[in-house]
């Protein structure tokens, strides 16, 4: 395991990798420009995972930052409601953690857990997220770690499972293989009865028969593996999980607004050209929109228990 220095004295470790993968290359490109371009078009806190904006007659406008929060922050309360997760956590887990948006939170929600863990292909974003976590109490408690999902038997202290997983937007940029690989590893490393809270965005049935997939070379935000709801939640049950919770979330409505809103900023902040997985947002956005509003695509909140063995 080697350590590498992220921004000054905030540190990730990276973990060894035991295959190649050529779009795993594709995901880290899709990263790897500025924090600073990505947050003209997200918002300063850098949620990359939908929004939920409440009610249109809401007194004022609510911003990507609160939008990206307030999705996070339902999802976290679906998955504490009814004594689903009921009991002390000892160690969690944001697999595509991002720039660390969610793990921040929920370093700052559960400051009595001990171990707070971050995964990410994308050095450029972990270094971001190490530096982001200064703040939370006790910083030390949280590790980041550049890793693959295909390779999540390598996070070290398999001793010590997982109490929570959350998986926000990090399913839609996996190869078939790798995510199966991801879901029986998990499975491994999480304590039965503990939960794994996913949010993904899924294609219908009809959806994929006529465009199960895109173009590599045009695949500039590595969203080429296009996956159904039954795909994504029977890997899950052949994987050792029980789905106790599953809802479109956000509503169509927001999540068309949401992307509507990236290519606003992008079209504000970047008018000639941008970036190629900016371009990539903008030249998707209408078309996503309508397909949003169609149901024909749809953003699931899936919250998954790991079944007693
Ligand atoms: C759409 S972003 C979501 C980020 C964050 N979860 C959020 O909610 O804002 C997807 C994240 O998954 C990461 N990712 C993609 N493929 C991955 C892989 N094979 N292993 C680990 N992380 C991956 C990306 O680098 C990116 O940080």
């Amino acid at each position: 395991m080697q350590a590498l220095s992220g921004i000054e004295g905030a540190t990730y470790e990276v973990l060894p990798s035991h295959h190649s993968d050529p779009f795993r290359d594709q995901v880290v490109r899709a990263y790897e420009d500025s924090a600073g371009d990505w947050q003209k078009v997200l918002g300063e806190q850098l949620h990359f995972q939908w929004g939920v904006f409440g009610h249109p007659d809401a007194p004022r406008a609510v911003s990507l930052d609160e939008a990206g929060l307030s999705y996070l922050e339902r999802q976290l309360a679906i998955a504490t409601q009814d004594g689903a997760g009921d009991t002390t956590l000892r160690r969690v887990l944001d697999v595509g953690c991002g720039w660390g948006a969610t793990l921040r939170h929920l370093a700052h929600v559960f400051p009595d857990c001990p171990r707070v863990d971050g995964m990410n292909v994308s050095a450029e974003q972990l270094a971001h997220c190490a530096d982001l976590v200064r703040d939370v109490p006790r910083p030390d408690r949280v590790h980041l770690y550049l890793c693959d999902a295909a390779d999540i038997a390598e996070l070290p202290d398999p001793e010590q499972p997982y109490d929570l997983v959350v998986a926000r937007g990090v399913i839609t940029h996996l190869p078939p293989r790798v995510y199966e690989t991801a879901v029986e590893a998990l499975a491994r490393r999480m304590r039965p009865g503990s939960l794994l809270l996913v949010s993904e965005t899924l294609y219908s049935e009809d959806f994929l028969a006529h465009e199960p997939g895109l173009p590599a070379d045009t695949d500039h935000l590595a969203l080429g593996h296009r996956k159904s709801l039954r795909y994504l939640t029977d890997v899950l049950r052949e994987g050792g999980f029980r789905i106790r919770d599953d809802r479109v979330l956000p509503s169509p409505e927001d999540a068309a607004r949401w992307v509507l809103e990236l290519k606003s900023n992008i079209d504000v902040h970047f008018p000639e050209t941008a970036h190629p997985p900016l371009e990539a947002i903008r030249r998707m956005a209408s078309d996503l929109a309508v397909a949003l509003l169609q149901r024909r695509v749809s953003v699931h909140s899936i919250l998954a228990e790991r079944a007693p063995v």
